[in-house]
Order: structure tokens, then sequence, then C-alpha cells
């Protein structure tokens, strides 16, 4: 006998596979028009940001809660079929997207909804589809706001950016997404729900879901909702363009102006190259030349824009500043944020990685040495978020059969600097053979243990962190 929705359903009758009892299991799930299967549709979730190709995945599915992705998950799992978390897709690490066409995407885009703001603890749950521009929307007018930003935040999800734990340009004052978080929903590999999304300030009752998710990039289960912590707008904003002449001088000038109150926010550095390849690929007027770019941004209650003048006053070498408050101080952010448009017209060798402050300016010079040993004509294309030490190297010009060794080439550099390969983008599908190299056999084999726990067939996020 069918029921009032399959009659729904009966009445858009279209052909399908029978065969693919997937599918129809899951559109038993989810509803028929949250299972995609068109391949002009889904190529575009098993497409990279800003690669030119991708994967066209075997289904894209999208469950509106969790009961309804738990249900996704048991009718994946009873058929074998492998299953990519997927969120805004602005990954950097090839996480979120299909390694093949047999493998289903489980998209978050529906699980947006963003619950009522406690205003007491300061705290909210929003649904892990919520993009992080969504969710500043809703409490900017509460002068509120969740204390981290990055250049995709029109498209980078709540959910994602806990499965990465996401940094940005705020994480040296506030943390990365991992200070955030404060609850989680999530749903496993056999359909089993876990939740804490209380907001009791002080809980210690066996293990904390968020510090087990957030950083496992979809391999241990699927973030459903998050409970976040807030915290209240400072409402008066300045920033500058100082012109530096080495990274040291530049990290001795943030480091001088973040221990003291200056309200600084963010301290983001661009070197020459990259500067002059944003300039001319976004037709901006070059600031100034050949000289490393620092941005700072203060924020305060009020006048955000003195403090920041005061502070600059006592360093000479900031005497070329470019300041401005307000509206135009986002202005200047075009400078540092048109780098992820600009470098996105490039073929490049693209790694994310995070070095001591104190060995900061020597890593980044040995680090643009030791990459042109392998090919001497590669265009180095540098910039990151200072006070963190996260360096964002991009590399054009690298012959095909050289990427490999000037993957290689970077990466050991950093590590003889006591840094790390992985700094804010994760591990996803692109580092995974580089992890030895940062971590232990005995981390890796704990790590192992814990997916194999969890996930015992290896459904989630095949290939993301450990080899299949
Ligand atoms: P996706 O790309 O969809 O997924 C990323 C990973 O998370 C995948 O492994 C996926 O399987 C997993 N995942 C997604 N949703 C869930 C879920 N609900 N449950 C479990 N696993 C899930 N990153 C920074 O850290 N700092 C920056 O400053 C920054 N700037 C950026 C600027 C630009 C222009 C772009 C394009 C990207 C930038 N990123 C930055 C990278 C990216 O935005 C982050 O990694 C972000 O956290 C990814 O979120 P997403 O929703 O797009 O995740
Ligand atoms: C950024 O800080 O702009 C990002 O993390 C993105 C990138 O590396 O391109
Ligand atoms: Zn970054």
């Amino acid at each position: 006998m069918l029921t009032g929705r399959k009659l729904a359903y009966a009445s858009s009758f279209r052909p399908i596979n029978i065969g693919d009892s997937l599918i129809w299991a899951l559109e038993e799930a989810v509803g028929v028009g949250d299972v995609l299967t068109d391949p002009e549709v889904t190529v575009g979730y098993g497409t990279p940001w800003a690669a030119a190709d991708g994967v066209v995945p075997r289904a894209v599915v999208r469950p509106g809660d969790a009961d309804e992705a738990a249900a996704v998950l048991r009718a994946c799992a009873a058929r074998g079929a492998r299953v990519v978390l997927q969120g805004g897709n602005t990954g950097m690490v090839r996480g979120g997207v299909p390694a093949s066409a047999g493998e289903v995407v489980l998209s978050t885009a529906r699980m947006n909804a963003i619950g009522e703001i406690d205003r007491e603890s300061l705290q909210v749950v929003v649904g892990a589809g919520t993009t992080l521009e969504e969710l500043q929307a809703r409490l900017e007018p509460e002068g509120l706001e969740l204390p981290l930003d990055l250049g995709a935040r029109s498209q980078a999800t709540l959910g994602g950016m806990a499965a990465t734990n996401a940094g940005g340009a705020r994480a040296f004052r506030h943390g990365t997404m991992r200070r955030h978080v404060a609850g989680v929903e999530a749903v496993l590999a056999d359909g089993t729900v876990v939740e804490r999304l209380g907001g009791v300030m002080k809980d210690s009752t066996g293990y904390d879901w968020p510090s087990v998710l957030v950083g496992s990039e979809g391999t241990l289960a699927l973030i459903t909702r998050l409970r976040l912590r807030l915290r209240r707008i400072e409402r008066s904003r300045a920033a500058a363009l100082v012109p530096v002449d080495s990274l040291a001088q530049g990290l001795a000038l943030a480091v001088a102006l973040r221990d003291r109150p200056a309200g600084l926010e963010a301290a983001e550095f661009v070197l020459p190259g990259t500067l002059r390849l944003v300039c001319d690929e976004l037709d901006l007027r070059p600031p100034f030349d050949a000289r490393i770019l620092v941005l700072l941004e203060s924020r305060a209650a009020a006048g955000a824009y003195e403090l920041l003048v005061e502070a600059l006053g006592e360093h000479p070498e900031a005497e070329d500043a470019v300041l401005a408050e307000g509206a135009d101080a986002v202005g200047l952010w075009r400078y540092r944020e048109g780098t992820g448009e600009a470098l996105a017209r490039h073929q490049l060798v693209k790694l994310d990685v995070a070095l001591p402050l104190a060995r900061l300016a020597d890593g980044v010079a040995a680090i643009e040495r030791s990459a042109r040993e392998p090919a001497p004509s590669l265009r180095p294309f540098l910039f990151g978020h200072l006070l963190d030490g996260n360096v964002h190297v991009n590399l054009g010009d690298v012959p095909d059969d050289r990427h490999e060794a000037v993957e290689r080439a970077v990466l050991e550099t950093v590590l003889a600097h006591g840094g790390s390969i992985g700094a804010e983008h994760g591990i996803g599908r692109a580092k995974v053979a580089w992890l030895p190299a940062d971590r232990s056999p005995a981390d890796i084999a704990t790590m192992r243990a814990l997916k194999h726990a969890l996930d015992p067939t290896g459904l989630l996020s095949p290939g993301v962190l450990f080899k299949c």
C-alpha cells in the first residue's frame, strides 16, 4: 500500500533504475528532491574549490537533520557505498570532494537552522550547514559575533570549519574553531546519533565530543549541529597597511602591538611577489613597491583608529603606513583577501604550513630557497597569518614532474624548523602522504584505532587523513 508521501512521489513518477536500490533508499530517507543524480548538477559537488575539473559522484544527498542523516548513512552502510561529507566545498585539501564516481556526497546545505541566542552564556546552537556569513548576519543586530573570520565566509560552513579546525585572521587573538565549539550533535557511520548541546559551562562527564570531532575532517562522524561560543562585537575598526623591509621587522612590529592595549585583531603579511600578482590580477594600484605588506587591524568599543595611530606612532619603521577606519578599513583588506581570487587563476602547488614565531623569518627564507632547488624557475607566492606563524605557500610554474620534489623540499624545511605541515587547512586527501613525516607512527596508529572504533568499515571520508 503506497503511503501519502509515496503517492506524491508516484504523481511525479519517473523511471528509475530499480537496480540502484541505493538511490531508492536515499530518497526514502530525505525525499526525492534532495537526492541529486544529474551529472551536470552533481559534478559541481565533485569539483574542489578553484579546480578546473572534478569527479561526478554516484549521488549527492542533502539530509535536513540528524535523523535523516542517520537514515542516509545506514542506507549507504547497508550497500557498502562510501560517503564524502561536504559543507561549503571551500576546503583546500580535497577532503570534501569524492575521489571516485562510486562515492556518495552528503551535503549539509539543508542543515542551516540558527537557534535562539543564549544571552546568559553567550552561546548559540546552529546547523552544521550554516555559513559563517549567515551566522554573523544573524548575530550582528544583537551586538554579537563568532570571533573568527576567513575569506571564504560566504560559502564555508560552520560544520566544515569545525571539521577542519579552521583558523583565519583572528585566530592569534581568539583561537581556532576548536576554542569556539562548546557542544556538538553528530552522526556516526552506523547511524548512531551522539549529542552534547546542553551548554552547561562546566561538564566533566566523560569524553568531550568537540575535542574528539573538531579537526577530524569528516573521518569520525558527520557533525549535524554545533553549540558555539560568541562574544560582543567591538564596533570601532581601523586597519593599517604597513610596508616593511623584512619579515622579521614585520613580526617584531606585530608582536609589539599584540602585547599592548592596541586592540589588535589581525596581523597578516603578503610578500612582494604575491602583492604584485594580486595587484596585476585584480587591477589594484600597488600601495607601495617591492616591500613586504603587513596588514594590521584594531577593534575596540570606540577609538580603534586612535589606538592604532598611537601604537604605530611609537614605531619609526611604520612611518609609511596607510591607515583607514570603518568601511575604508575593509577596503584595505582587498590587498590581502584578493590572494584567493588572484591565485585561483593559476595552477599552483599549494601548501599551508606553520612555523614557530621565533623561526618564522628564517623559515620562510629557507622555504623559498629549498623550493627552488628542484625547480629553479618556479614563482613563489607566499602570504599568511603573521602572529600564528601560518604561511600559505603557493608555487607557480612548477613542472608537473617536479611537484612532489618541491612539496618534499618545502615540507622537510618546515619540519627542520620545528613547524607543522598542516596549519589550518588540514590534511584531507592532498597531504595524506606527508602525515607520517609530521606525526609519529604511534600517533598515527592511535588515530587509526579511533577511526576504526567509530567507523569500522571505513564508510566516511575514504582516503582522508589516512591511506584507504
Ligand atoms: P568543505 O570544504 O565542504 O569540507 C572540508 C572538510 O570538512 C572535508 O574533509 C569534509 O569532509 C569535512 N566536513 C565538512 N562538513 C562536515 C560536517 N558537517 N561534519 C563532518 N565533516 C565535515 N581556512 C582557514 O582555516 N583559514 C582561512 O583563513 C581560510 N581562508 C580561505 C579563503 C578562501 C578564499 C578559501 C576558498 C578557503 C579558505 N579557507 C581557510 C579554507 C576553508 O574555507 C576552510 O577549510 C573551511 O573550514 C572549509 O569549510 P567548508 O564548509 O567549505 O568545508
Ligand atoms: C587564506 O588565509 O587566505 C587562506 O587560508 C586561503 C589560502 O591559503 O589560499
Ligand atoms: Zn589562511
